[in-house]
């Protein structure tokens, strides 16, 4: 046993709500496992590591992160092979991201042992929660934010670092239409963009929601200078298949997400002999390769979605219809791939699986 696992105290929920939930018909970030992993940070260490039954939390009326906003969390899910075993995808990767976010935030780094072991206990409390259905799994949410009550603008000296989870069918029940955003932008160079830093997401909210009031489902956001060059699709990293290549915006301006999801599709296209391009994308040339006829696919990436197709884009007032989702050969191959390895159906030939 190692030293953090033997410090988790466990409080087992009376009654499973596991019942109350139809797999078959799950609505995703409704409903939520029986329990959740619990560790405090206070003077200057994190300790307290509990697995409590999934509930309410006391916060101070004056808890920092609610005015302040140092909150960032990490999406990743849980699967299960043939065989009944509990698969997590990558979880390290989640585990070192959440520290790049609370670096930025000025927030403690949680330590990767302490990350994994709340994690593998608590996916193991609830292992039946993971779905076994095809294209279902268990979503998990792993956050930080700070808890110390406090008015003064200072990082804080208090957080909280919690891990729950919820059933999740697929994000998007169908392709999406998008609109490249011209207006409003979701980061800018030297701000957080590349954090994932709860405030990103309630400053897109209100454009998103501009977009959704006018038909749209997702914005494609654009730099912030010029809304030159194409940044993020919504909470996805974006791609795009045009002629022989596969091309996604690159991470050097600290203005996107370092996806998970996307370092995974790249790398499968890669082994596919796809030529991937990683570097600034043009409004235009997207634009121009869809005019010419020769933009094949453009698909969003990200854990809650891991492959979103795009219907249509929209620039100013032309809209461009994408060819039909049969005719995308890459994207759905590559969706398939991923999706195999997630279940230990292929070769997981870059150890991306972590069994429980
Ligand atoms: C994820 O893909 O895990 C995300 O963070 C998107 C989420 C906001 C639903």
């Amino acid at each position: 046993m190692t030293e953090v696992m033997s410090k988790i105290s466990i409080e087992k929920i009376s009654q499973s709500k596991i019942t109350e939930v139809d797999f078959n018909n799950i609505v995703f970030g409704k409903q939520f496992s029986d329990h959740m992993f619990v560790a405090d940070y206070k003077d200057g260490k994190w300790s307290d590591f509990k697995i409590l039954p999934f509930g309410k939390i006391e916060v101070s009326p004056a808890c920092a992160a609610l005015h302040y906003g140092q909150a960032v969390f990490e999406g990743m899910k849980a699967y299960k092979n043939e065989q009944n075993e509990v698969l997590l995808f990558r979880p390290l990767d989640n585990a070192k991201r959440l520290n790049i976010s609370a670096k930025r935030l000025c927030m403690p780094e949680i330590p990767e042992d302490i990350f994994m072991e709340g994690l593998t206990q608590l996916i193991k409390l609830d292992s039946e929660w993971v779905p076994k259905t095809e294209g279902s799994s268990l979503y998990i949410r792993p956050y930080m934010f700070a808890s110390e009550q406090l008015l003064g603008v200072r990082p804080a000296d208090e957080y909280k670092f919690i891990i729950f989870t919820a059933p999740v069918n697929s994000y998007y029940a169908e392709p999406v239409n998008v609109k490249i955003e011209t207006s409003y932008s979701r980061a800018t160079e030297g701000g957080v963009g590349y954090a994932k830093a709860a405030g990103n997401y309630a400053a897109a909210l209100y454009p998103a929601k501009l977009g959704q009031d006018a038909g749209y489902q997702q914005l494609i956001w654009t730099d912030s200078v010029n809304h030159e060059y194409i940044e993020e699709s919504g909470t996805m990293n974006v791609m795009f298949h045009i002629g022989d290549k596969l091309i996604t915006p690159n991470l050097d301006f600290k203005t996107t997400l370092a996806g998970i999801t996307r370092n995974s599709v790249l790398t499968l296209a890669k082994d596919l002999g796809i030529t991937v391009e990683e570097r600034r994308v043009s409004v235009t040339e997207v634009i121009n390769a869809a005019k010419e006829g020769v933009l094949k696919d453009v698909f969003g990436t990200g854990t809650a979605a891991t492959i979103a197709q795009v219907a249509s884009i929209t620039f100013k007032d032309d809209k461009y219809v994408l060819p039909k989702i049969e005719e995308r050969e890459l994207s759905n191959k590559l969706a398939k791939m991923l999706q195999e390895i997630k279940h230990e159906k292929i070769e997981d030939k870059y150890s991306w699986i972590h069994k429980i």
